[in-house]
């Protein structure tokens, strides 16, 4: 049996490392790795790869950047003679970035079966780049993989067969329990004692200048209680040069490798992010999370885990942050199957 696994974007190098591993153990099983070149600065993809234990990509299509046409036009021309040639019985595609859908598709149109990892994901909003690329991806997946019961009733509600749809877990909570022991055994680094962790790379939060002037605005005022420490994906620091925007006394790093952020996000005193992964990673840690979004397609990080939505409203972000500094945070517990042993679930049912 052939099973090729897709990835493209940081957020899916922790989702494929345990699949991988998983699969390792079915003798029948023959695993292709292939990277589309989404990302491709050592810092956002390599050093992943290094940390997280994942061997060098069978293929890289390096694509690169692109605009949204431009780039999924890109990796399904590039993808179609590569999955041609091999004609794997299984693609697995991870995520929701434009490397899943657009290697979905190409499966879809020529007849070959797509599994995907984490299914059922809603915001149910319908600009953001992550949700139409969700919608697709689960509509032409032959194998749904959910990480949590919204996923299930979110994909029923769209007339999945519930034949499709597998409850498996969270996949990138097996990563963190892997690597937890190795990121707190890390030294400081010159970082103080009490900071907030800042992540920032939503195109609605970064892409236009009053928009990324007004979180950055919150964010030095949140400095004046506690340190910013705010490791700058390669958009937002492209963004902040190119509208003139001031940072002043933030602490802007580079892109961080995985068990160096995982480190940093279980020491810190509140993380403040619009990604989607860290409001995963910081309910599993019982951290407090503020997330700079109106919505959320993981709901049950804040039905159940230690996140909240603050939107673009300084004033929410300043009255949660200043509960959470004196000591009065939200209460979380991990949500049920993120318990480290998702890809072993994955595995078995790919296997068999
Ligand atoms: C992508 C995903 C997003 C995910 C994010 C994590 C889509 C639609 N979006 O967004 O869901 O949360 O990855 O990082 O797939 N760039 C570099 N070097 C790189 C990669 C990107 O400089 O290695 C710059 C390029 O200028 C590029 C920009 O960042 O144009 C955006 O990259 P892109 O892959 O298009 O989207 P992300 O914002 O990273």
């Amino acid at each position: 049996m052939k099973v090729f696994h897709i990835v493209g974007a940081r957020p899916n190098f922790m989702k494929v490392a345990p699949v991988l591993s998983a699969l390792k153990v079915y003798p029948h099983v023959e695993q292709v790795l292939v990277h589309t070149g989404q990302h491709y600065d050592p810092n956002m993809s390599d050093v992943f790869f290094q940390q997280l234990g994942i061997p060098a990509p069978d293929v890289n299509l390096a694509v690169g950047s692109g605009s949204h046409a431009k780039q999924t036009a890109e990796i399904m021309t590039r993808f179609e003679p590569v999955v041609v040639e091999a004609n794997p019985d299984l693609v697995l595609v991870y995520g929701d970035v434009n490397s899943t859908v657009a290697t979905a598709l190409v499966c879809a149109k020529l007849g070959i079966r797509v599994a995907h990892v984490e299914a059922g994901l809603r915001s149910f909003d319908r600009s953001m780049p992550e949700e139409i690329n969700r919608l697709m991806t689960d509509q032409l997946a032959d194998a749904l993989y959910t990480p949590s019961e919204d996923g299930d009733a979110n994909l029923l509600k769209e007339g999945i067969s519930p034949h499709k749809i597998f409850r498996v877990g969270n996949v990138m909570i097996d990563s963190l329990v892997r690597l937890l022991p190795l990121a707190e055994r890390q030294g400081r680094n010159g970082l103080p004692d009490r900071y907030a962790l800042v992540t920032l790379h939503r195109p609605s939060n970064v892409d236009d200048s009053a928009a990324l002037k007004s979180v950055l605005e919150s964010l030095l005022a949140v400095n004046r209680d506690v340190a910013v420490v705010f490791p700058t994906h390669p958009r937002t620091r492209q963004r902040i040069s190119e509208f003139g925007l001031k940072t002043d006394q933030l602490r802007l790093l580079d892109p961080l490798p995985y068990v160096d952020f995982l480190g940093l996000q279980s020491r810190a005193q509140v993380v403040i992010t619009d990604s989607g992964g860290i409001q995963e990673e910081t309910t599993y840690l019982g951290v407090p999370c503020l997330t700079l979004r109106e919505n959320t397609e993981r709901p049950i990080t804040v039905t159940l885990g230690t996140n909240v939505l603050v939107g673009r409203d300084p004033e929410k972000l300043r009255a949660e942050l200043s509960s959470i500094l004196a000591g009065k945070q939200k209460k979380g517990t991990i949500p049920p199957l993120w318990d480290g042993h998702t890809g072993e679930r994955i595995a078995a049912i790919v296997a068999a």
